[in-house]
Formats: structure tokens, sequence, C-alpha cells
């Protein structure tokens, strides 16, 4: 980072702090408030950390207003049309684009760990049939530590390096059999023969009993599914896991606290939540309802799918993933899909609606991808697990950068308390 060449003022009663101001290689300054405390006796106040950057890195940049997303300065347009989610993976881990041997190597890497330890088949058991299968992929990645016990040490590089590469394998792998066991089907092993999308819809998709071909198309629309998710900067779950990681903890019980946090409907979850939301809509006539709702401050209905803390014009992978959602149907031979039709008026409208425009909402990643994924054959419940396996190199990247930072400190933020001053007990007999 470069040396500040500017400097903010903070003046409060007698108390004069210089600040200095860093400046990013793009997006707004950011004023170091690091020696406030030290120097002021005062914190800062910035719950939902909206004005707050927690952190420096150089993964993922967006800016809210021109709707754009940057992986490693790439932006994300061209990576869906031209790249592929593994190339993603090893950009966003490593920083630059592989050559064609660095690829090729990293493909084996990662296929050579697809598989789970077959003990962790007999853990799956434990749960019970009707686990939504993100509470069973929380549950079976914290406990990759327990199978993987060489690559727990976070000091040591190596150790990093294999935990990101086994975790990149064994997501999809754990997705599948999460959702192969909510159907009561026998879990199908990982080909390695097959890239990464289509062996994650073989092992949901293939039975023991006769042979499944993975369409291309559909495997394209999933790999692209995978890309348009990969990373989002400090998100919260991104931030669940960067948090979890400050204090030490291995890089597996890191990724569940992530994935644990991504369920949430405000965020991974928003995914199934808008499915079902454009399913109960039914049909175009009840959109004006509904609209009516979203707007309605005495009732707690929000469209799901729209708004965002960073875009403010648009999200650029919306428009990515609203042009696969006509291919896969196209494809599929899907025509005059209701829902589709509900999303694309629902769109419409809202845009055109003061309520909408004023707050800058916007159509979301996850207002399209539902439709794909149910098209593709996948329940609601199967939607933020496959967001999960598509983030988990936007957080072990994240992670990784965190922990090869030799500034990283635990994260602990302070709070402005609002309770009781100090009192004193008053024993049962006198309350
Ligand atoms: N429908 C109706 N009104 C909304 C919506 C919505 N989807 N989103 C925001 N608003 C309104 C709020 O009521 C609020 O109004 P007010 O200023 O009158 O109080 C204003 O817009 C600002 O909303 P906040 O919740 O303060 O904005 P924030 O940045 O905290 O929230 C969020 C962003 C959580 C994504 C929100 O827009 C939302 O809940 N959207 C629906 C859920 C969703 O689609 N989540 C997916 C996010 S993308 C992802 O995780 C991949």
């Amino acid at each position: 980072m470069a040396e500040p060449k500017k400097t903010a003022t903070l003046s409060f009663g007698n108390t004069s702090i210089e600040l200095p101001i860093l400046t990013p290689t793009a997006g707004p300054d950011v004023i170091d408030i690091r020696k406030l405390y030290g120097e002021g006796e005062v914190f800062t106040y910035d719950p939902g950390f909206t004005s707050t950057a927690a952190c420096d890195s150089a993964i993922t940049y967006i800016d809210g207003d021109l709707g754009e997303l940057l992986y490693r300065g790439y932006p994300i347009e061209q990576l869906a049309d031209k790249s592929h989610h593994l190339e993603v993976c090893f950009l966003l881990l490593y920083g630059e684009l592989p050559n064609a041997a660095q690829m090729e190597d990293f493909e084996r890497r990662v296929t050579r760990h697809t598989m789970v330890h077959e003990q962790i088949h007999n853990f799956f058991r434990g749960f019970r049939r009707d686990s939504h299968p993100m509470a069973t992929m929380v549950g079976v990645v914290g406990a990759l530590s327990a199978f993987y016990h060489d690559s727990l040490d976070i000091s040591d590089p190596w150790h990093r390096e294999v935990a990101a590469i086994r975790m990149i394998a064994k997501l999809p792998t754990i997705a599948a059999m999460a959702y192969k066991y909510s159907i009561g089907q026998p879990f199908v092993y990982p080909r390695n023969s097959l890239d990464y999308a289509s062996n994650f819809l073989h092992m949901c998709f293939a039975v023991p009993c006769e042979d499944y071909v993975v369409q291309p198309a559909l495997a394209k629309a999933m790999d692209r599914i995978m890309m348009l998710h990969a990373d989002h900067e400090q998100n919260a779950s991104t931030s669940t896991v960067r948090l979890a990681g400050s204090s030490g903890a291995n890089p597996f019980a890191c990724i569940a606290a992530g994935i644990a946090c991504l369920w949430g409907p405000a965020h991974g979850g928003a995914n199934q939540a808008c499915l079902e939301m454009l399913r109960e809509i039914g049909t175009v006539d009840r959109i004006p309802e509904y609209i009516k709702r979203a707007k309605d401050k005495n009732d707690p209905f929000r469209l799901m799918g729209f708004g965002h803390r960073v875009y403010k014009n648009f999200d650029p992978r919306a428009k990515v993933m609203k042009e696969s959602a006509d291919e896969v149907l196209d494809l599929l031979g899907v025509h005059n899909n209701e829902t589709l039709k509900v999303a694309k008026e629902l769109e419409r409208i809202a845009l055109q609606d003061d309520y909408f425009v004023e707050k800058k909402l916007y159509p979301n990643v996850d207002f399209y991808s539902g439709i794909i994924l149910e098209a593709m054959g996948f329940p609601t419940s199967m939607f933020t697990p496959i967001f999960a396996v598509s983030r988990t190199i936007g957080w072990i990247s994240q992670w990784k950068e965190m922990i090869g930072d030799p500034t990283q400190k635990i994260g602990r933020p302070r709070q402005l308390y609002i309770g009781q001053p100090r009192r004193d007990y008053v024993g049962v007999d006198h309350r």
C-alpha cells in the first residue's frame, strides 16, 4: 500500500486528531482510524459496516454505481464469456490467469481430491433424511477437520494450499451427497474424467442403474453460475470466514461458518426465497398486489432477488444470469414458463416504479438463478448449497490472503454499550 499523502482531521471537544487517508487502486479513499482510540479514547459506530473497510484485499473489486465486478482486475462479463470456473478458481487463489501447464496441473490436483474419506459416508447417515442440505453441509464441512489432520496447521503454507485444494475439490461432492441423501438415493462417486461442472451434475443426477450423460450446454450454464458467484469481496459470509479465521481457527471450520452465514434469506438463501416468491405470485396479473406489499412499511414482505448493499445501478451478474435463463429454458424446450414470465414482468414493473427507482433497487444475481436451477431439475432446497459450492473459492482465497498477511490481527469489533450501568446484586428474596 502506498504511503498516505492526504490526511483528515477529526476534532471533538479539545481534541484534534490527524488521520491518514489511504488511497486504494480503485474506489473511494479510506480514512485510517486505527489510532483513534489510542489517541482520542473514542470508538466509531457503524453497525452493518456500511462505511467501514475491515481489511485490505487484492482479490475482488466492486463499483456499485457503475455496476462493475472485477476478479483480480478482470470484468465478470469477460470471464463469464471466455473463461471457466476452475480457471477462475486459479485466478482468485493465486492472483493471475494460469498458463496452459499451470492450468493442467491445477486441474489434476483438484480432480485428485474430489472423493471424500469413506468414513464421511457414515457421518452423513446420522442426519435425518429431511434435513435441509445446507444444514447437512454446515455439519459435514465443519467435520472435515476431523478427517484431514494433515492440512490443519495454518502456519504452514503447504497445509494451507492442500486445505484450499481439498475444499475446491470436495465441496461439490459434499453438496451432491447432501442432495442424494435428502432424496433417498445412493451417493454417486465423483468422475475425474468429467469437467468440474459436469462432474457436479453427474453426482447430483446419475443413478447406479442407468447411464446418465450430462448435456454440455447445461454443464456450461452450471459452470457460469459458479463463476458468477465465485467471489464478492467482503460480503457477510466472506467476512464471517475472515472473522472466524482471524482467531486461528482451521480452514474447514471457517468455511463451515461461511456456509452457515450464507444460508440466511438476506444473503445466499435469497435464491430459494426468490423462486418461492415468484411461484407464490404465480401469474402476471397478481404482480401489482406484491409490489404494493413490498412498498408497505407495515408489511415485512420484500421483493426477494431485489436490492443489494453495494450495487445501486444494476448487478452485472444479474444481466448474464438473465441471458443464461433464456438459453437454458430454450435448450430444455421449456417455452411459456410461467415463472420466467412473472420474473420478467416483475422486473419491468419494479424498474419503472418510483419506490424502487428512488431506493435504487435492481434485480440481483439471485433473481434469475433459481429459474435456471429449477429448469435443470434442482429442488429449491439445493439452490443455496450450489451457491456455497460456487463461493467456496472466494472464501478460501480471502482466508488465505488474510492468513498470509503479517499485519493480520484477531477481529474484535467494539460496541456502543446501552445496557445498565454498574449496579449491585440483589438477592432473590428482595427482587
Ligand atoms: N423490497 C422492498 N424494499 C426493499 C428491498 C426489497 N427487496 N430491499 C431494500 N428495500 C428498502 C428497505 O425497506 C429500505 O427502505 P427504507 O429506507 O424506507 O427503510 C431501503 O430499501 C434500504 O434497504 P436496506 O435493507 O437498508 O438495505 P441493505 O443494503 O441493508 O440491504 C439487502 C440489502 C439485504 C440485499 C436488501 O435489499 C434485501 O433484503 N433484499 C432482498 C433479499 C435479497 O435478494 N438478498 C440477496 C442479496 S445478493 C446476495 O446475497 C447474493
